[in-house]
């Protein structure tokens, strides 16, 4: 018998988004973002407050990037989850991180982590005090080390991390269990 549980929205896994961005005068910015995901292979979808200064450099520039957190690149994740560029002057600086510009948008490459996306908005619609915001994926940088022999991206070698909105913690994504349009098919 399934019991009707005390819970928020759970929908495992959830992604560790870094959000890289320019403001008006270059400084860059990263924040840590749950509440995104893909839409088909072109686009992706954000949720940010709109008292963030990611949101207000997003706003300014319409454009951004999309680094995926990892193992090797967790503790900077958490602290771009819990430290405003509204209140310290250099956040990518005090994480130990560096930026070099995308040669593709007005945003950040954040050199620390392996998989990065450049982004341009393609529109922000705002509700409850939050900017929902659609963007095209225009690029994709990864370093070498990440792919596999076909040049595509291999998990195991990115290890990107998921958070638990349950028990507030990070976890590893796991071993392939299974194959994708394939398996289903023992069933036809
Ligand atoms: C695990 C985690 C996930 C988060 N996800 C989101 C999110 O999806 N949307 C959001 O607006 N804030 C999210 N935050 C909060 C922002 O990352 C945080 O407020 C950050 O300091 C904003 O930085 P900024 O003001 O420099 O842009 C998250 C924080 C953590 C730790």
């Amino acid at each position: 018998m399934k019991e009707t549980i005390k819970s928020k929205i759970v929908m495992a896994p959830l992604p560790v988004l870094i959000i890289g961005t320019y403001d008006a005068a270059g400084i860059p910015d990263a924040m840590n973002a749950a509440w995104g995901t893909q839409i088909g292979y072109e686009e992706l979808t954000l949720l940010l407050d709109s008292g963030h200064k990611t949101t207000a450099n997003i706003r300014e520039k319409g454009q951004f990037t999309v680094a995926i957190g990892t193992v090797d690149t967790l503790v900077m994740c958490d602290y771009f989850g819990i430290v405003s560029g509204n209140k310290v002057a250099d956040k990518i600086a005090q994480a130990g991180a560096t930026a070099v510009k995308s040669g593709r948008v007005d945003a950040p490459v954040i050199e620390q982590f392996p998989l990065t996306m450049e982004c341009e908005v393609i529109k922000i619609d705002d509700y409850k005090g939050d900017a929902r915001i659609t963007a095209k994926v225009v690029g994709v940088l990864a370093d070498p080390e990440i792919l596999n022999e076909h040049g595509k991206v291999d998990y195991s070698k990115l290890r990107p991390i998921s958070f638990d909105s349950e028990t507030n913690t990070y976890r590893e994504i796991g071993a392939v269990v299974g194959r994708a349009f394939h398996d289903g098919t023992a069933l036809k």
